[in-house]
C-alpha cells in the first residue's frame, strides 16, 4: 500500500508544487492515505506530559488548516502539528511561493501564513476524536496592531481542542516576526501567554512550545532558552526553516526569497539544538526539526539532545513512506548502541 502512496508522491513531484500539495491535502481528506503499522516500543517516548507512541512527528506547514490530522497519525506520525494559523484569514503572499530543489534534496517556501483562520482551524479539531497527539501551531496576522495578542487569542480559541501549542516566532515570512526572538521582545510575549495559561488550566492541562529559527547565534539561543524558563514553556523547537544558503545548493531556484528547509538545514539546526541542549542543561526538553530524511538523520538529533524530532520536506520530496522507513531506521540505531528507550539516547553526544 505504501508503494502505491509513493508512486502517487512521485507523480506529483511532476507538477506544480503547490498544487501538489493541495491535491495531497485533498486525496488525504477523502481516506486516500497510508497506514503507517505498528510502533517498535523502544521509539515510544514521552514528551512535556504528552505520550507519544513514537517520536517521529509532523512539522508544522503540510496540515495548516487541521485538515488531515488524523490521516497523518495514521500514516505512522507519532504527533501531528497543525498551523500555522492565524487568528483571521489571511491569503499569504502570492504565487508562486513554493519551490522544488530536487537536486539538494530541499525546498524553499515563502509562503507567508496563508491561513483560513481560528474559527475554521478550532472547528475542524472539535469535531475529531481525540485520538493521538495533535498540536495547534499559532502566529500572529500580517497587518496585525497587536501581534502578540494574536497568539493569546489564538491560545484562548484553541485550549478545548488540541493537545499542545507551539508560538512560532520563527517564520522568515512574515515581516518582523522573527523580532520576537529578542530577549525584551520575548519576555513580553511569553509573560502574556503564561498570564493567559494560568486561567486556562484551571479547565485542562496543555505544554506550550515555543519554535525558533536556527539562524539564532549562541547568545541568542541562550537568551531564549532562560526566557522559555523563566514563563514555563514546556518545550523548545529547534528549528523553522533559514533564510541563509549554503554554497552547496545546486538547483535552479536557490536564489527565491523564503525559508530553505530539507537537506541543507540538517547541520545548522543540529548545530543549534546541541547549543540549546548545553545551556538547558536538561530543564528544557527539546523537539529537533530539520533536515531529517532518514533513521540517521534522526539519531543525530536525538544524541544532539532531541526528546523527539519533527519532519516534513523529507516527506514532500519522498512520499509518506519516508515516515516507516525513519522509524525503522532509527529503531534499529538505538537498540545496535544498546538503548532500550529512545529517551536515553537523548543528548548521548553532549555528554
Ligand atoms: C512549505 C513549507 C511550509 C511551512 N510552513 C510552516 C508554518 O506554517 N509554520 C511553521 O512553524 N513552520 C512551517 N514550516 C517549517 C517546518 O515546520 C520545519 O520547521 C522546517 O521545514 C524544517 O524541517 P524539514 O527540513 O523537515 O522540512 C514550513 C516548511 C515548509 C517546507
Amino acid at each position: 500500500m505504501s508503494l502505491v502512496h509513493d508512486l502517487a508522491a512521485k507523480a506529483l513531484r511532476r507538477i506544480d508544487p503547490e498544487e501538489a500539495h493541495r491535491l495531497t491535502i485533498r486525496g488525504l481528506k477523502t481516506g486516500f492515505g497510508p497506514r503507517g503499522g505498528r510502533d517498535d516500543p523502544v521509539l515510544k517516548t514521552r514528551l512535556a506530559g504528552l505520550d507519544l507512541p513514537n517520536c517521529v512527528g509532523l512539522a508544522a506547514g503540510f496540515d495548516k488548516d487541521a485538515e488531515v490530522p488524523d490521516a497523518m497519525l495514521r500514516a505512522g506520525f507519532g504527533f501531528v502539528e497543525c498551523g500555522t494559523v492565524t487568528p483571521e484569514p489571511q491569503p499569504g503572499n502570492p504565487r508562486p511561493r513554493l519551490f522544488r530543489l530536487t537536486e539538494d534534496g530541499a525546498v524553499i517556501n515563502r509562503y507567508g501564513f496563508n491561513s483560513q483562520g481560528l474559527l475554521h482551524f478550532g472547528q475542524r479539531l472539535a469535531w475529531r476524536q481525540r485520538r493521538g497527539v495533535v498540536g495547534a501551531n499559532i502566529g500572529a496576522n500580517k497587518d496585525s496592531s497587536d501581534r502578540i495578542d494574536d497568539y493569546v487569542v489564538g491560545l484562548r480559541a484553541l485550549w478545548q481542542v488540541c493537545d499542545y501549542f507551539t508560538a512560532n516566532i520563527s517564520s522568515p515570512n512574515t515581516p518582523g516576526l522573527r523580532g520576537l526572538q529578542s530577549r525584551a521582545a520575548l519576555d513580553d510575549l511569553l509573560g502574556r501567554l503564561d498570564e493567559a495559561r494560568r486561567d486556562l488550566e484551571a479547565e485542562a492541562a496543555r505544554p506550550v512550545f515555543l519554535k525558533v529559527a536556527p539562524d539564532l547565534s549562541e547568545p541568542e539561543v541562550r537568551d531564549v532558552v532562560e526566557a522559555c524558563l523563566a514563563h514555563r514553556i514546556d518545550a523548545l523547537v529547534v528549528g523553522n526553516t533559514t533564510l541563509s544558503r549554503p554554497d552547496s545548493l545546486s538547483s535552479a531556484h536557490r536564489g527565491e526569497a523564503g525559508g530553505l528547509s530539507g537537506r541543507p538545514l540538517m547541520a545548522l539546526s543540529t548545530r543549534v539544538l546541541g547549543q540549546a541542549h548545553d545551556i538547558a542543561a536538561g530543564r528544557l526538553p527539546l523537539v529537533g526539526c530539520g533536515g531529517v530524511a532518514s533513521g540517521a538523520d534522526a539519531y543525530a538529533k536525538v544524541r544532539a539532545g532531541a526528546c523527539a524530532i519533527q519532519l516534513y520536506t523529507a516527506m514532500a520530496l519522498q512520499g509518506p513512506g519516508v515516515v516507516g522507513r525513519i522509524k525503522r531506521e532509527l529503531a534499529a540505531l538505538l537498540k545496535a548502541d544498546g538503548f532500550s528507550h529512545v529517551g536515553e539516547a537523548c543528548g548521548a553526544d553532549r555528554r
